[in-house]
Formats: C-alpha cells, sequence, structure tokens
C-alpha cells in the first residue's frame, strides 16, 4: 500500500557493532526488534523482540544485538492476524469462478497484516471428503506466502465420510469443519446436521455454522422475482434477520441435542445475537464470528433498484443497518463475539466469472455471494476500533489473532507474542489515508471500502522474523506452510470466559 510508505516506516538496519561482539550476537539472534510497544490479547509492555530460527527466543529489555535490528520505539507491535474464514480459490459451479488464488490472497493477507489464514477444502456431493482435500492442497502447494491451515466444507456427510474419513482427517489436523444450512449444493438438513455434530463432539472437532433459512429465502426470493424486484439490493429482502435468527436459533439447539460447542459464524445483526446471549444465558457452549462487512457496511450499499454497482457488496447475510452496526460493535466489546474474520470471497465485479454471471440483467439470486476483506480486516478494525477508542488494543488482539488460533487449535505457536512462538508480527503505522482498490494486493477489481479513511496500516509485516511487507511485497510464494491444527483451546466463551 503506497500511501503508508513514506510515513509509515520504521528504520531497518544492520547493527554496527565491533567485530567480536556481532559475531556473538549474530550466532544468537537473526533479529531484534527494539522498544516494541508490545500488545498481546491480555497485556501492553515496551519491550525488545529477539528472534531465532523464525521463532521469538527472547523478551525483554536491552537485549544483545541482532544480526539485524528494528527500531519500533513508539510503534504498538501485535501478532499477526489469524485469519479463520477467508474462500482462496474454492471450487465453483462454471462460469463463476473465485479472483484469489493462494498467491495473490495470501499476498493481500500479509500486506494487510495476516499472516495466517483458514480457508476451506469444499466437499462437493457425491465427492470424497479426502478428494476433496487432496484438490485443495493442490491449489495451495508451491503458491502460499503465509502459513496455511484449512476448515473442512461438509456438504454430504454420507456413512463413510461421518465413519472413516471425518475421524482420520480430524486426527490428521483439520480440526474444524463448516455447515451450511443454506445455498442448494451446500446445505445440510437437521438430520445431517446432527450426524455431523455428532462426529464434532466425538472426537473433539470445532464446528462451525452458516446459519440462514434456506426454505425462507427461497419462498421470498420466489416472490420478489415474480413481482420483478431482482435488483441487487433484493438479495437483502430475501434475507432478513430473523431468516438468520431462525437458523441460528436451531443450530444452537441442534448442538444442544448432541452436547457439544458450535461457532455461528459471520453473524450480522440484532436477532442472531440475542439468539446467542440467550444461549450463553443457559450455559450452552456458543462461540460467535462476525466480520467487518457488518461494522462498515449497510443494506443501502447494496444499491437502488436500476443499479448494479450493490452487487459488490452481495454477501450472507446481508449488510443490514446503522443500529445493527451499534449491535455488531457492543458484542465484538463485551465478549459475545469470539472472532473477527475477513469471509473473504472474492469475486470480479465486472467479470461473468464475478458478480456479472450474465450481465447486469441477471436476478440477485444469480450473483455470487461474497465481498473481498482480507487485506482490510485488520487495518479496519484497529483503525475504527482501536484508534477511534470502540475498543482496547488487547480486545482487538484477541479477536483478530489469539481466538481465531485458539479455536482452530494453532495457539501458542499462532496468534501470540511469546517465547517460542512463531516471529509472525505486525508494526503498526499510524496515519490517516484514504484506501483506495488501486493500493491493495488482491486480484478483486474493487473494495466495498473504497473511500473510506484509515488511521493506520502495517508498517511492517513479519512472518516467522523475515519482513514480507514493508511498504513493499517481498514475495514468498510457496513458503506458505501448511499447518496442521489441534484441538480447539477456547475458553467456553472464548478468552474472556
Ligand atoms: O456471502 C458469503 N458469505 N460468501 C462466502 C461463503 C460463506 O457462506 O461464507
Ligand atoms: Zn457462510
Ligand atoms: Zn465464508
Amino acid at each position: 500500500m503506497s500511501t503508508c510508505k513514506p510515513a509509515c516506516l520504521p528504520l531497518i538496519h544492520k547493527t554496527n557493532f565491533q567485530a567480536g561482539r556481532l559475531q556473538v550476537a549474530a550466532s544468537a539472534l537473526e533479529l531484534v526488534i527494539r522498544n516494541a510497544r508490545v500488545a498481546t490479547a491480555s497485556d501492553t509492555f515496551v519491550a525488545d523482540i529477539g528472534i531465532a530460527g523464525g521463532r521469538i527466543v527472547q523478551l525483554g529489555m536491552n537485549l544483545a544485538a541482532g544480526s539485524r535490528e528494528i527500531d519500533a520505539a513508539g510503534r504498538v507491535v501485535t501478532p499477526g492476524g489469524v485469519d479463520a474464514h477467508c474462500h482462496f480459490d474454492q471450487p465453483m459451479a462454471p462460469p463463476l469462478r473465485m479472483a484469489d488464488d493462494f498467491d495473490s490472497g495470501t499476498r493481500a493477507a500479509a500486506c494487510g497484516g495476516t499472516t495466517t489464514v483458514i480457508p476451506f477444502a469444499a466437499q462437493e456431493k457425491g465427492q470424497s471428503l479426502r478428494a476433496a482435500v487432496d484438490d485443495y492442497h493442490g491449489r495451495a502447494e508451491g503458491k502460499a506466502h503465509v502459513d496455511y491451515a484449512f476448515h473442512l466444507i461438509v456438504s454430504d456427510p454420507t456413512p463413510k465420510v461421518l465413519e472413516e474419513e471425518l475421524p482420520a482427517l480430524i486426527a490428521e489436523g483439520y480440526t474444524s469443519f463448516k455447515i451450511y444450512m443454506t445455498y442448494e449444493d451446500l446445505k445440510l438438513d437437521d438430520g445431517q446436521i446432527l450426524d455431523v455434530l455428532s462426529v464434532a463432539r466425538e472426537y473433539g472437532a470445532m464446528a462451525m455454522v452458516h446459519a440462514e433459512n434456506a426454505d425462507c429465502i427461497e419462498w421470498l426470493t420466489k416472490r420478489l422475482e415474480a413481482a420483478g424486484r431482482t435488483a441487487p439490493r433484493f438479495h437483502a429482502h430475501a434475507r432478513p434477520l430473523l431468516v438468520e435468527r431462525e437458523a441460528t436459533h436451531r443450530a444452537i439447539t441442534l448442538a444442544e441435542l448432541v452436547d457439544v460447542p458450535v461457532l455461528i459464524v459471520h453473524v450480522s445483526g440484532r436477532e442472531a445475537v440475542e439468539q446467542i446471549r440467550w444461549a450463553r444465558s443457559r450455559g450452552l457452549k456458543v462461540y460467535a464470528e462476525t466480520c467487518p462487512q457488518y461494522l462498515f457496511l449497510t443494506a443501502a450499499d447494496l444499491g437502488l433498484d436500476d443499479n448494479y454497482q450493490g452487487a459488490k457488496c452481495v454477501c450472507s447475510p446481508p449488510p443490514r443497518d446503522k443500529a445493527n452496526q451499534q449491535v455488531i460493535w457492543d458484542g465484538l466489546n463485551d465478549g459475545l463475539f469470539t472472532l473477527f474474520s475477513s469471509d473473504h470471497a472474492p469475486f470480479r465485479y465486472d467479470a461473468p466469472e464475478g458478480k456479472k454471471p450474465a450481465g447486469e440483467e441477471v436476478s440477485f439470486r444469480h450473483i455470487p455471494n461474497g465481498i473481498p476483506g482480507v487485506e482490510t480486516r485488520m487495518p479496519l478494525l484497529y483503525s475504527e476500533g482501536v484508534l477511534a477508542g470502540r475498543m482496547t488494543l488487547n480486545r482487538f488482539v484477541e479477536l483478530t489473532a489469539t481466538n481465531p488460533a485458539k479455536a482452530y487449535g494453532l495457539h501458542p505457536r499462532k496468534g501470540t507474542i511469546a517465547i517460542g512462538s512463531d516471529a509472525d508480527l505486525v508494526i503498526w503505522g499510524e496515519r490517516e489515508f484514504v484506501l483506495r482498490n488501486a493500493d491493495l494486493h488482491h486480484a478483486v477489481d474493487y473494495t466495498p471500502y473504497e473511500g473510506q479513511t484509515l488511521r493506520a496500516w502495517p508498517a511492517i509485516t513479519l512472518i516467522g522474523g523475515t519482513v514480507v511487507w514493508d511498504g513493499e511485497f517481498h514475495p514468498r510464494r510457496g513458503r506458505g506452510r501448511f499447518l496442521r491444527c489441534g484441538k480447539p483451546s477456547l475458553a467456553p466463551h472464548g478468552a474472556r470466559g
């Protein structure tokens, strides 16, 4: 992001000590980040960060010299972000195709301060889950710039999937799976959901649920289409809050029946939030995720009747209104939400494989759902959450890095600043600038946040102690490693308990 470069860059330099001392230091510490204002999910303190072998090996004051040093005086340093909900190169029905593969998607992630991503290996109906995972590895290998794990999407829970494939894959480090309650090609009925939740319970995996009532959506969509209401903005009319509320309640109930924790993803507004609060008040283990679109967009961004541009913001659940944005901010602050993810689902706007599968005359039902956001997730929340005084720095770290790493069994290797953790770090630059898609690094031809004023952007992103972004992107294509996930290690409702 060139707009940030001149003002935000801390000094990077080789150390200039006597040869003998440098030799000793070089063998000990490859990099020292000096005088960082280190923020974790629980604490903020000033320290030097000593890095060797790609890991944090020392934290303290006046550390010995490193082979390289970064002066971070006055800078906030957070763990690199863990984006636990993003879609890259997910197979789609023709003509649709995602704009970002593991190359461009993880490039964008790194430039926006995200150093670990967890996209989805999606099973097609009739396909074995193992084949979906193998296919997805083929799409990632040799391309990723940041480390990555996979969630599974279970769309066809056959006896073989439930009894053999899922247990084996969980044991191999695929410890989370997403269940859809909507989308014709992905949705499960309640009995199937119970079956999949039972596997999550038996093997200690994390079940994520996309909670929208498919029949209500279809019923509303048909009526809207019959009335000629097919413009992008009617996408929101087909998916009102109660559609999400009912499915959220049902998902919670099904999980209660099986007695297993459940994570409701991309929660958009008040009614689903109320269901989650109700469940928590009953002592149920319900986790919740929300995303930038529910803080920064409203249904008005889906446009007017004669305006197709609103297709850019078509995602599910849809953006709501200002009052619901406040409900989401409140939930981020008071512990209702456990995770803040992007749900990056990248489709080009001006393209038949993207938001215009049949030009602009198409009914909203044919517009692919999803918006880009992997690069803007962290800066948006840092700017409008932390710097605008809406949340503490520690809560920001918890939501964007620590809790995602805990939820999916990657903590403490990822998601924190601690001895032994991977040296995946963000040194923040704080300066106002206007966000432009031209400055972003994804392969999408728009950002829903075009023209928004931000107050911060990563000045430097490090992965395993290597600078990957410092106002310029330094590719490390193929050096992103596949991570096998352990079991979730979240406290009952997230780190806040
Ligand atoms: O509209 C969305 N959210 N698209 C991405 C797929 C999903 O359901 O998360
Ligand atoms: Zn979803
Ligand atoms: Zn998604």
